[in-house]
């Protein structure tokens, strides 16, 4: 099926800055939370639920034919399967916690993949009102100016961003806590921000050198990697081999040489795919 790329991007940054004002009048509120699994920090909002649904609404009226895979639709017990065909991959709400507590981390991400790649992203923080933005072939954009990785080479010279996600078995929280002991030991500095969506926006617009998590989402990571790889940055899994949009596992980076460097010394996780 043909997609007009254009056309997709122009409605889906209409609804993400309608979506965006809602988001932003919400934040300093109290909000309701429901937790979605036992040994999880996983939350939803009802503004995670309406996001949703306003952005799948929009696109719904004017593409019909298209598919969805939403993290709150997920939630709900829709497990929808990648295939070729054009489909949305939508986190409403990327950075939930950060939302519930009112810290400004808070993106919408939307990616679009069709023939089982991802062929245009937009990550949106509305509270900062940063609007990232890339289409397969053209670059990557920040409100309107090209932006590219740093290009850093090594993790001596790295500021690096990693998530302790949402798991909190014990299994879980070793790795995780053995990966961020390797990366603190040798890196400029270690981050944690709280949306995954963030963290490959600010990878691809030079801020972020190297960025790694296991048991992430599809919709987490879906419009980040085509903005990364726009960016001039690299996408892999976090053991080396090539980037699965539903295998739950990314390693975004400023150059290959810096990914070379750091996935052989990652303690692994490989959660049930998505
Ligand atoms: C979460 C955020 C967080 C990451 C988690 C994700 P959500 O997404 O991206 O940074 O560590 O793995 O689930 O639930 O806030 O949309």
């Amino acid at each position: 099926e043909e997609v007009n790329l254009h056309e997709c991007l122009e409605l889906i940054t209409r609804l993400a800055r309608h979506a965006g004002k809602i988001i932003k009048s919400r934040i300093n509120k109290k909000k309701t939370i429901e937790i979605k699994a036992n040994n999880s920090i996983d939350f939803v909002t009802e503004t995670d639920q309406e996001v949703e649904k306003l952005l799948i609404g929009g696109i719904k009226q004017k593409y019909p034919h298209h598919k969805f895979i939403g993290e709150e639709s997920f939630a709900a017990g829709i497990k929808e399967e990648l295939t070729c065909a054009p489909t949305w991959v939508i986190d409403p709400v990327d950075g939930t916690t950060n939302f519930v507590h009112s810290y400004p981390n808070v993106c919408i991400s939307i990616g679009l993949v069709v023939g089982c790649d991802v062929k245009l992203g937009v990550i949106f923080n509305p509270i900062l009102d940063m609007f990232f933005r890339a289409i397969k072939g053209e670059g990557a954009f920040l409100n309107d100016e090209p932006i590219k990785v740093s290009g850093v080479k090594q993790l001596t010279d790295a500021l690096v961003a990693i998530e302790f996600g949402s798991v909190r078995t014990q299994e879980f929280r070793s790795i995780v806590n053995h990966n961020i002991n390797y990366l603190v030991t040798n890196a400029h500095g270690v981050r944690s921000a709280g949306s995954a969506a963030w963290n490959l926006a600010q990878v691809a617009r030079g801020a972020i050198d190297l960025y790694v998590e296991m048991g992430l989402h599809a919709w987490d990571m879906a419009a980040g990697d085509i903005i990364v790889r726009e960016a001039g940055g690299i996408v892999i899994d976090p053991a080396g081999g090539d980037f699965k949009l539903m295998n739950r596992r990314i390693l975004a980076a400023s150059s290959s040489e810096i990914a070379d460097e750091v996935y052989s010394k990652f303690q692994q996780y490989y959660p049930e795919h998505d």
